[in-house]
């Protein structure tokens, strides 16, 4: 065992087998500083006492006491949980936020249809958070290998970890909020990705649009209903025999013409790859893969083959760089080749149709590592998809693109390259809120580009006889829009049997009310864009639980069925049939979005009719928005607050943004001019304040500003008020008094 500090907040103790060689984690991206030694330790704020298998640590005023064991290839991590502690995090999970008294798996899954409380899915992350009397503290136990977490179902005192390695990092990461823990563990897991301004446009799939014709037919229609910024996505059908990096020469003639027409309308393109290199000797990645020595191979040295998509398939042996830098170039090469914008992964838990639940397992199987040590997957099975991420996301940067990747799998660190989709749900009332619970526990635990699969994947639940149940209904479908357009990650995809879903295919009062809700979304995208230049930055969530926001509101520990768009907007959404739901508002004043009307904190029956999510503002709200081209508007709620808009040019790698620094005070708005601005950003600005009568006159930088309805042309300040909102116009570097 060896305890040290990885910096202040953090503490690590690694505990090794005797005689295990040690295996570097991909998940972690610092390495310890100071070592500790066996006795009493006291550093900063913490006091750390190490024994010989137990640490005794008292941070923030929290007890945490951690008994380590081995046996039988297994370590167990005992710790001492509080009755009333709440737990928080554990990545992707069918439960509830507050994840105390449920035992869970660490062990990606492909997961097909599943439904709460279903475990594992496809991400594993153990980290989690314990939160007593309002302090938290982080835990996360750094092993690739199957892992299992109870967190008091055992014993009501008690949490476990079990881990089957030889070698677990342990770390506790101090809070004390909620907020410190999760940007603490960003902090040694990694910054998440700044994925281009395209990635959060409202994105089409389907398994799988084909020929040719039919994608371009879909982005015609896309564009003449008006349906927002897009992306289409390309399932497994455009592919030669399901042979990665090749295409079907019947159905898709013509990719490249095809790619630059969509371009040409403003629609990205992003093609699935899977994991499976079919068995083909005259394939030619096969034939590259087997003379690179690139595969994954038995502990006989034979090829590993696993059924995929093409049949017999071998897997990319991504544990290793020669093989990663192989991979690179097959991305690279076939983003140069044919313009595809983006690479969605998938199948990459690994899956595999035989092995049981799909889903490869193995000791036989074994990868090689950079020191050419060879390795069973069992011990490494949960980061296959990190590496796999990892060299998928240099492929892109290689050809100077901003990669963007979505993946379905995933360990602690996947933040780094990937945005994350919550897999195969189901077109029912269930999961529009049980994606909620997933993403929130996903948002939390260090994945912040998310998005679960809009209006429902799968059509029929295993298990129930396999009856084909096509319960996606117009209400449930404009409902799940409702609450998507707030994540980050925007995709309506169904499966392969799955009857249209496209926003269009229920008629046309649930196409206009998608409309309605995509505009809106396209409204929030200088929001949206800055809370992943913010979630880059420093690790904050983008879309957040009430208790992230209101750690000391004892009432919102536990509300996963409301979630915060970054500080500012709560949104309520409606997660069953009807046309009203109570909402739960944490103490202040909150304006309604629709309707403007200020509520107190505490419970009420809102309005929700279809088209309209109870949205609500907290006062001191400061949300950029795009009013119209170049036009960049402020909706603001009287109040304290601060808020720093950040633009760049949405698709170079590592740009410096343009940032501008908003602050409300009372009725008093500063905009502040822009840092570092790129050319053509727009130096008027919309104020849109909610107030609840007329004023009697606004200033800004101390000049009385005319009543007068905006010209066309931008030119000087002005203001008037309608349904509850004043509407002032002025240029960036101003100062703003209503009265
Ligand atoms: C998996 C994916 C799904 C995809 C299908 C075909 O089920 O999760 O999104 O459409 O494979 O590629």
């Amino acid at each position: 065992m060896r305890v040290s500090m990885v910096n202040d907040d953090v503490l690590r103790i690694s505990v090794v087998k005797n005689g295990h060689k040690y295996r570097e984690s991909p998940a972690v991206v610092v390495k310890p500083t100071v070592d500790l030694a066996s006795g009493e330790n006291k550093i900063g704020p913490w006091l750390v006492k190490v024994n010989e298998d137990s640490v005794h640590v008292n941070v923030d005023g929290v007890e945490v006491n951690l008994r380590f064991s081995y046996s039988n290839g297994q370590f167990t991590i005992r710790g001492n949980l509080g009755l009333a502690d709440i737990v928080y995090g554990l990545g992707e999970k069918a439960l509830p936020l507050n994840r105390k008294r449920f035992r869970v798996t660490m062990w990606n899954t492909d997961a097909y249809g599943y439904r709460y409380g279903s475990d594992p899915l496809y991400v594993s992350i153990p980290f989690f958070i314990v939160t007593r009397n309002h302090v938290s503290v982080g835990h996360f136990a750094d092993s690739t290998a199957r892992m299992v977490i109870d967190l008091g179902v055992e014993r009501g005192d008690e949490f476990t970890v079990t881990v089957n390695d030889d070698q677990v990092d342990y770390y506790v990461i101090r809070g004390p909020r909620l907020r410190d823990v999760v940007t603490r563990f960003i902090g040694i897991t990694g910054k998440p990705a700044l994925m281009p301004k395209w990635a959060l446009g409202h994105q089409q799939s389907r398994y799988s649009y084909y020929p040719q014709g039919r994608v371009l037919e879909v982005a015609k229609a896309l564009k003449d209903m008006d349906l927002g910024n897009t992306v289409i996505y390309l399932d497994i059908h455009y592919m030669d025999g399901y042979r990665i990096f090749t295409w079907n020469s019947e159905r898709f003639p013509n990719p490249r013409d095809m790619v630059k027409k969509l371009h040409e309308s403003g629609i990205k393109v992003v093609t699935i790859v899977d994991p499976y290199i079919k068995v083909d000797p005259n394939y030619q990645v096969f034939k590259e893969g087997i003379n690179g020595n690139y595969l994954t191979l038995d502990s006989d040295g034979g090829l590993t083959i696993v059924q995929g998509w093409p049949g017999k398939s071998a897997l990319p042996d991504f544990f290793n760089r020669e093989a990663r830098d192989w991979w690179s170039s097959l991305i690279e090469r076939w983003v140069r080749d044919y313009g595809v914008d983006g690479i969605w992964l998938d199948m990459n838990e690994p899956a595999a149709f035989d092995y049981p639940n799909h889903t490869v397992t193995s000791k036989v199987i074994t990868h090689r590592l950079d020191d050419e040590s060879r390795v069973p997957h069992d011990y490494l099975h949960n980061a296959y998809a990190l590496y796999e991420a990892m060299a998928t996301y240099e492929g892109l940067r290689r050809t100077g693109r901003r990669p963007f990747i979505l993946s379905r799998a995933g360990y602690a660190g996947i933040q780094r390259y990937a945005a994350v989709w919550t897999g195969d749900n189901t077109s029912n009332w269930e999961h529009l809120k049980l994606q909620l619970q997933v993403l929130l526990g996903l948002s939390i635990s260090g994945v912040t580009f998310i998005g679960a699969d809009v209006g429902g994947f799968a059509k029929y639940v295993p298990g129930d006889g396999g009856s084909r149940l096509f319960t996606l209904t117009p209400e449930l479908l404009v409902r799940w829009y409702e609450w998507a357009i707030f994540f980050p990650l925007l995709r309506n995809h169904a499966d392969v049997a799955s009857p249209d879903q496209e926003p269009w295919a229920f008629g046309p009062r649930a196409l206009e009310l998608i409309r309605d809700l995509l505009r809106l979304r396209a409204r929030l995208t200088p929001y949206l864009y800055s809370l992943m230049w913010i979630s880059h930055i420093n690790g904050e969530p983008i879309v957040r639980p009430l208790v992230y926001e209101f750690p000391n509101d004892d009432e919102v520990m536990n509300i996963d069925d409301e979630f915060m768009l970054g500080p500012f907007m709560l949104v309520a959404p409606m997660l069953n049939s009807g046309t009203s739901r109570e909402v739960y508002l944490p103490g202040g004043e909150w304006v309604n979005l629709w309707n403007g009307e200020v509520l107190k904190g505490g419970y009420h029956m809102v309005d929700a009719p279809l088209g309209k999510p109870p949205v609500f503002l907290k006062s001191g709200s400061l949300v950029p928005t795009q009013e119209s081209e170049g036009v960049l508007g402020i909706l603001a709620v009287p109040g304290d607050g601060e808020f720093t808009v950040y633009d760049d040019d949405g698709e170079s790698q590592s740009p410096t943004p343009s940032t501008l620094s908003l602050r409300i005070s009372g009725d008093r708005v500063t905009v502040g001019d822009w840092a570092n601005p790129m050319p053509q950003l727009p130096t008027t600005v919309i104020l849109k304040v909610y107030l609840g009568k007329e004023p009697s006159k606004v200033m800004v930088n101390g000049v009385e500003v005319p009543k007068a309805r905006f010209s066309a042309e931008p030119g000087q300040p002005s203001w008037y008020f309608e349904g509850r909102l004043i509407n002032i116009r002025v240029k960036v570097g101003s100062e703003t008094i209503i009265i």
